[in-house]
């Protein structure tokens, strides 16, 4: 008898789940959900007739209807979330990316050869345990020249072509910084030694010609530590040029020379074929770098004890070793942005070719 009363509810329960597992999509599933628990749903209408059914068989067929309802509810989330997976795992499949491919990137700008060669600079003394400091533009006249034993009237500052700018009050004129050189002195006044920094950066002197631009730009070196040697200075930099420049045997030569900062101090030539511009065994030296032990007075001017500590500087211009490692033989497209120029010169930013070749 309750059976038989009930054979609707299962007939319900039979008729719904075919059609829940024959939707097969949301949409078909959200009908087949509206017509058994909508407002005009198949349930709802058996729910609302429950006061129709004689008062003896309502307990039991409430019950039965509630537990139907139950199964139904679930039933139908059951299959939403299956469906909800479904249509997940078919996005995950065509969206699938394979991590390993290397990149396929379009190609929009290039590296500035100026910027290419500050960055190999830095990768290259880096590795030596160098960090990278930067310093003003404009600085005072001490920090320029002062500091690094030129005094007034010196004869080196007649060498520097420099801009000055209008005097702040009443002390010596700043400068347009004329080399990298005042970033040893500020590195040497704000860290404690021992000390390992390049300093890379723009500077300025009043010349301009097809090697030379009133704007240019220098890298500076400093160690300072204790028993540092030429040795170490010659070590060091001869590292730094056979590497930037790839060329394994590159000859250098260490001559004697004079920068009011160091003492000794060392001009630093490379060998090269003057006749064909090549660098290497060529027979001839081209002049590439300035390089010394640092001034006793310059430590002292920054407050580190030249009994205790020693020190060695390079200076080098940057356009210059860009120009002679590409073969370029003007200076002044640098600057021009002329974009077939940047095009032929630029480096492509994901290709870090020089710095795995070389000793
Ligand atoms: N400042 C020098 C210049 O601009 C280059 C230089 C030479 C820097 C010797 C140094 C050095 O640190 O030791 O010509």
């Amino acid at each position: 008898m309750t059976l038989a009363m009930n054979d609707d509810l299962e007939a319900l329960k039979t008729s719904t789940d075919a059609a829940l597992a024959g939707a097969a999509d949301l949409r078909a599933w959200d009908a087949v959900r509206i017509t058994v628990l909508g407002r005009n749903g198949s349930l709802t209408g058996m729910l609302r007739d429950l006061g129709k059914t004689p008062p003896e068989q309502r307990k039991d067929r409430g019950a039965a209807l509630n537990r139907l309802k139950d199964a139904l509810t679930s039933a139908i989330e059951t299959r939403k979330t299956q469906l909800e997976d479904a249509v997940l795992d078919a996005r995950l499949l065509s969206e699938r990316i394979d991590p390993t491919l290397p990149p396929r990137p379009r190609e929009t700008g290039l590296i500035h050869p100026i910027a290419r060669t500050m960055e190999e600079i830095a990768a290259i003394f880096g590795a030596m345990g160098c960090t990278v400091v930067d310093g003003p533009d404009v600085e005072s006249d001490w920090f320029n020249f002062g500091a690094l034993n030129i005094p007034a009237h010196h004869p080196a500052r007649a060498d520097h072509d420099t801009f000055y700018l209008p005097p702040r009050d009443g002390s010596a004129p700043p400068v347009l910084r004329t080399h990298t050189s005042p970033g040893q002195i500020r590195t040497m006044l704000a860290q404690e030694p021992p000390i390992r920094v390049i300093v890379t950066g723009r500077t300025y002197r009043a010349d301009h010609d097809a090697t030379h631009s009133p704007m240019f730009h220098q890298c500076e070196g400093l160690v300072i530590d204790r028993n540092l040697t030429l040795g170490h200075l010659k070590g060091c930099l001869i590292d730094f040029l056979r590497t930037f420049f790839a060329i394994s045997d590159l000859p250098v030569r260490f001559r004697a020379s004079y920068f009011p900062f160091t003492e000794p101090s060392m001009e630093v030539d490379i060998g090269w074929n003057r006749r064909t511009g090549e660098l290497g065994r060529g027979g001839d030296w081209l002049e590439i770098l300035g390089s010394g032990m640092v001034h006793a007075r310059v430590l002292a001017n920054c407050g580190i004890d030249p009994r205790e500590w020693q020190g060695f500087a390079w200076g080098m211009g940057v356009e210059r070793i860009t120009m002679l490692k590409h073969g370029m033989a003007d200076l002044r497209p640098f600057y021009e942005s002329d974009l077939r120029w940047l095009r032929h010169y630029g480096f492509n930013p994901l290709s870090p070719t020089m710095l795995h070749e070389g000793v």
